[in-house]
């Protein structure tokens, strides 16, 4: 069986036999007259199907004898000679393990009788596609049966957070996608450091970066590419990558390949010249601290929260003891008052999409989720003090660093899935200097 046919059995088994579930795949976006943005599958979609063309409905109806049904485009010449090739209706049905396929062009006219009896539906239609019919659903006959029929009501459920509960704990097939994605960007982003010298164009490390990934099995990047040097690393995604890179400055780089639709996200900050500063080193030392913080406390147990609270108080500290932030260590934590310059929350789960789903807190409780075996997130601190920050020393204006890694939960601890990606002084200085001999 599939990884996609046993999750299509597990939400099965979750929803009521009376019910129906449809889950909406993406469209086609159009970037300028006839041609389009590359294709992404809907995340939930792509989950449940392993189907990647653009324009179906997947319909999963929990114990019947044709459980599976295929809305997709039927094959055509001439558009295959086009724009590639299609599955096609038979194709699904003989190779995609689907019960009945039937033209997407029919949706509209056929969904109804797929109804039955059912009075559940459940759906999953994150773009919002489908969502002036949910009325005419409720309570629509079956286009075939007796206007004197009884009437099915029915009732509207969304989806997705099941889904999502499925999602933030990886199975076997994803973790093994997801630690290639890691692979082929740990090798990006060496790649990325090894190019570096001053004057060279954030562009062309950007692109040194894709063409890396490439070769080890990536189609794309999950993320729109961040090279930030200098000042530019204060926008947090910063994706113009067009200035030169200054003798001086640092680089902040946040570079995720996607691989078999699952990515990667790593941020890694150096020097442009291969030798950190002592206030860049300064720096640097604190963010990292505060990142292996969180990442030690990282075991099925503990709270989501712990570990943002951690990497939060070692910034804090650090900034004091250099002289950044003033004041009493339990005023400042107690105010956020270091988060001026650190900015932002420190991590997401991370899977299909990059900042992936599943929740943070329990719903409607203060309760922080805890984690479990098979969850991936990331950790990601930063500190970023902009060029024109007049109430700091003037050596640490212009510096940003954000250093991000990529955990697994395990039985009993942690994976570093990017640990490779060099992330000390000593090991980014020994990786840029290969290059520099
Ligand atoms: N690359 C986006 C993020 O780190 O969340
Ligand atoms: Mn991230
Ligand atoms: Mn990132």
């Amino acid at each position: 069986m599939t990884p996609y046919a046993l999750r299509r059995l597990q939400l099965a088994s979750q929803l009521d036999s009376d019910s129906v579930a449809i889950i909406v795949g993406n469209i086609e976006q159009v970037r300028n007259l006839n041609i389009s943005y590359p294709f992404h599958q809907d995340n939930d979609f792509y989950y449940l199907t392993g189907f990647n063309e653009p324009d179906c409905v997947c319909v999963i109806r929990p114990g019947h004898d044709t459980p599976y049904v295929m809305f997709a485009r039927d094959n055509d010449s001439y558009q295959e000679v086009q724009f590639g090739a299609r599955a096609g209706l038979k194709g699904l049905e003989q190779n995609h393990s689907v019960d009945k396929a039937i033209d997407i062009s029919e949706f509209e006219g056929t969904i109804i009788s797929l109804f039955e009896k059912r009075h559940k539906l459940y759906i999953s239609d994150n773009h919002g596609r489908f969502h002036n019919q949910l009325g005419h659903w409720l309570t629509a006959r079956q286009p075939d049966h007796a206007f004197d029929s009884v009437k099915v009501y029915r009732s509207i459920h969304q989806l997705s957070p099941m889904i999502a509960q499925m999602r933030v704990i990886k199975d076997e097939h994803e973790l093994s996608l997801i630690k290639q994605a890691a692979e082929a960007s740990i090798n990006g982003h060496i790649a990325v450091m090894k190019a570096c010298a001053p004057d060279i164009n954030e562009r062309v490390l950007s692109a040194t970066f894709n063409r890396t990934i490439s070769d080890y099995g990536c189609d794309s990047v999950g993320y729109g590419n961040i090279v930030a040097s200098g000042n530019n690393g204060i926008c947090l995604h910063y994706e113009d990558n067009n200035q030169l890179c200054k003798d001086g400055d640092m680089v902040l780089t946040d570079l995720g390949g996607e691989y078999q639709h699952y990515t990667a996200d790593i941020s890694r900050t150096f020097p442009v010249n291969g030798k950190f500063s002592d206030a860049q080193a300064a720096l640097y030392q604190i963010v990292l601290n505060a990142l292996d913080a969180s990442i030690s406390l990282v075991k099925p147990g503990a709270k989501w929260n712990t570990l943002f609270e951690a990497n939060q108080r070692v910034l804090a500290q650090g900034l004091l003891d250099l002289g950044i932030l003033s004041g009493d260590i339990e005023d400042i934590l107690a105010n956020e008052a270091q988060r001026e310059f650190t900015v932002h929350k420190t991590g997401h789960w991370m899977g299909l999409h990059v900042h992936d789903v599943g929740s943070y807190q329990l719903p409607s409780s203060d309760e922080w989720t805890v984690l479990e075996p098979n969850m991936v997130f990331t950790i990601e601190p930063g500190v970023y003090i902009p060029a024109d920050c007049d109430k700091v020393d003037e050596k640490w204006r212009g510096i940003a660093i954000r250093i991000e890694d990529d955990i697994l939960v395990t039985e009993d601890g942690f994976i570093n899935l990017t640990e490779r990606a060099p992330r000390t002084i000593a090991e980014i200085e020994a990786c840029m200097a290969e290059s520099h001999s």
